[in-house]
């Protein structure tokens, strides 16, 4: 049973600070800039891109803090309850940061706006590395940094200084961050209470359960819901728009639940990208790939499942492989829940099978998947970018014969869709080069994409088909070559 507190409460750094009042529009980055003078956290963009505005927040994980990069700009600040928020202020006495050391060693430090960020960023990575949750190595030193857009380059002095300081041990000023942080944060967690904030500027809630939501929702039927709010945090700052009553439905335990069974992998639609990586993971390498490729480390470590669904975007990374799996959503609604195939649930560009009393509460992944199931995403940047556009493949093959074929485009079409006449063309044929060029034709007919500032229509068209063949290629066991590889410099740094 959860309590409702009127008043917010996080630490900052070694200082609890609590606030019964403040406009729930406000951003974490604004609170941290304006109201407690940590100017060393910078904004760039203000749309969660640049990683300029980059800290950390500590959670408590099964009685342990764990850190992670967010982008300060577009997180709210209520959206902090309960944390431990480090800046790059915190991390630096009474002495440099063991990765601030190697930055400078290495030559790695360049301009005031970026570098605050891509510090913090390389210090949530040794934060992992002391942990053991993570190595330093060229792949997750990448991954650090992938949300820290630097327009001087110059990144290779940076990933060896990043290589070096994550070698050595946790400083004692992190140690004692970390003390204060494992002293105060179960005290909170233990008083069972969340915040229900109400002010001039309106309302934010964080109810613990789907009955305390409910009354909400009854209560400001209009309320807007925000999970990770990587997407509402860019209609606050850029569309500024406001919102009379804030329901952040993170801490809904309902939503907040990963399940394995034999016959499934289900997952709370509260659940982030980076607490669904590994689950997802372990169905395909290629998701592995994909979702690290989702917006950047603080993004995804804000960003939702749900919110990646029910925002209903045609150029979604989640929707075209999930779907190619068969995935079914369950919705909930006060009077009850139910489930619907994903393939079902959009309808149109901006409309999804979705009531206005419902939220999605989970995604759920039928086990085993398909025996052969591959998914790529292109974009303009490697990192970082939303998708011109996406492929998702999922074979079943029975003696040379396909047997059956999930194809799935986003950026293609209004919404995440089936390739329907294509993998007609595709079921009970052999794998072979005929059998290519009937799918590839049949493609051509599925589809009328559209030109936008991500592709023209002809590229989207060219990219899908060269997508198909290369899966037809791996089908054939002919290796068609990785889609992605890392410059050789950043290779021979391990
Ligand atoms: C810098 C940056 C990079 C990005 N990169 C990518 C990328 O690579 N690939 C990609 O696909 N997207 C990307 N995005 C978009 C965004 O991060 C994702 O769509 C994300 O999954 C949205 O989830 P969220 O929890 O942040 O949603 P929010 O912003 O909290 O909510 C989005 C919408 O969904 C609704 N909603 C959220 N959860 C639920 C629920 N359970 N039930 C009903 N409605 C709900 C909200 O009310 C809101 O309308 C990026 C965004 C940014 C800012
Ligand atoms: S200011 Fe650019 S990501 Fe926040
Ligand atoms: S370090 Fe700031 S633009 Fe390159």
């Amino acid at each position: 049973m959860s309590h409702s507190r009127s008043s917010f409460h996080c630490l900052i750094g070694n200082n609890p600070i609590a606030l019964e009042t403040f406009d729930p529009h406000l951003t974490l980055l604004d609170f941290l800039r304006l109201e407690k003078n940590l100017t060393g956290t910078k904004e760039g963009c203000a749309e969660g891109d640049c990683g300029a505005c980059t800290v950390l927040v500590g959670r408590l994980r099964e009685g342990e803090v764990e850190y992670q990069a967010v982008n300060a700009c577009i997180a709210p600040l209520a959206s902090a309850d309960g944390t431990q928020i480090l800046t790059v202020e915190h991390i630096s006495v009474p002495k440099p940061h063991p990765v601030q050391q190697k930055i400078a060693e290495h030559h790695g430090s360049q301009c005031g706006f970026c570098t605050p960020g891509i510090v913090m960023s390389l210090v949530g990575l040794h934060e992992a590395c002391a942990d053991g949750r993570a190595v330093a190595d060229p792949t997750s030193i990448n991954d650090a940094l992938a949300g820290n857009l630097c327009r001087c380059t110059g990144y290779t002095p940076i990933i060896a200084a990043a290589m070096a300081a994550c070698k050595t041990p946790r400083p004692p000023q992190s140690e004692s961050l970390r003390q204060s942080a494992e002293s105060i944060l179960p005290t909170w967690e233990q008083a069972h209470t969340h915040l229900e904030l109400q002010t001039q500027n309106g309302g934010y809630f964080a109810p613990k359960n789907l009955r305390r939501l409910w009354e909400i929702k009854t209560n400001f039927p209009n309320a807007q819901l925000v999970a990770g709010a990587t997407d509402v945090g860019l209609w606050v700052n850029k569309a500024h728009q406001t919102f009379t009553q804030i329901v952040d439905i993170n801490h809904i335990e309902e939503l907040r639940k990963i399940e394995r069974r034999a016959s499934c992998l289900t997952i709370g639609a509260s659940v982030t990208l980076a607490e669904g990586l590994k689950p997802m993971a372990e169905i395909s390498s290629d998701l592995d790939v994909l979702l690290r490729r989702f917006g950047s480390a603080q993004v995804r470590s804000k960003a939702t499942f749900g919110g990646n669904i029910a925002n209903g975007s045609p150029i979604g990374d989640l929707a075209p492989a999930l779907i190619a799996l068969n995935a079914t959503l369950r919705l909930a609604n006060p009077s009850g829940k139910r489930d619907l195939d994903l393939e079902n649930f959009f309808i149109d560009y901006g409309q999804q099978d979705l009531g206005p009393d419902e939220v999605v509460e989970s995604i759920s992944i039928p086990l085993p998947s398909a025996a052969h199931f591959y998914c790529w995403k292109i974009s303009k940047r490697f990192d970082q970018d939303i998708s011109a556009l996406s492929g998702a493949f999922a074979f079943n093959i029975s003696d040379g014969i396909i047997s059956s074929a999930r194809i799935v485009f986003g950026g293609m079409a209004s919404t995440p869709s089936r390739a329907i006449e294509c993998e007609k063309a595709l079921v009970d044929q052999p794998v072979s080069p005929d059998t290519f060029s009937t799918a590839a034709a049949a493609l051509d007919g599925d589809f009328s994409p559209i030109s936008d500032m991500r592709a023209s229509a002809t590229y989207r068209t060219l990219a899908a088909r060269g997508l198909l063949q290369k899966c037809m290629q791996r089908l054939e066991n002919r290796n068609p070559g990785s889609l992605y590889s890392f410059p050789a410099e950043v290779n021979d740094l391990a």
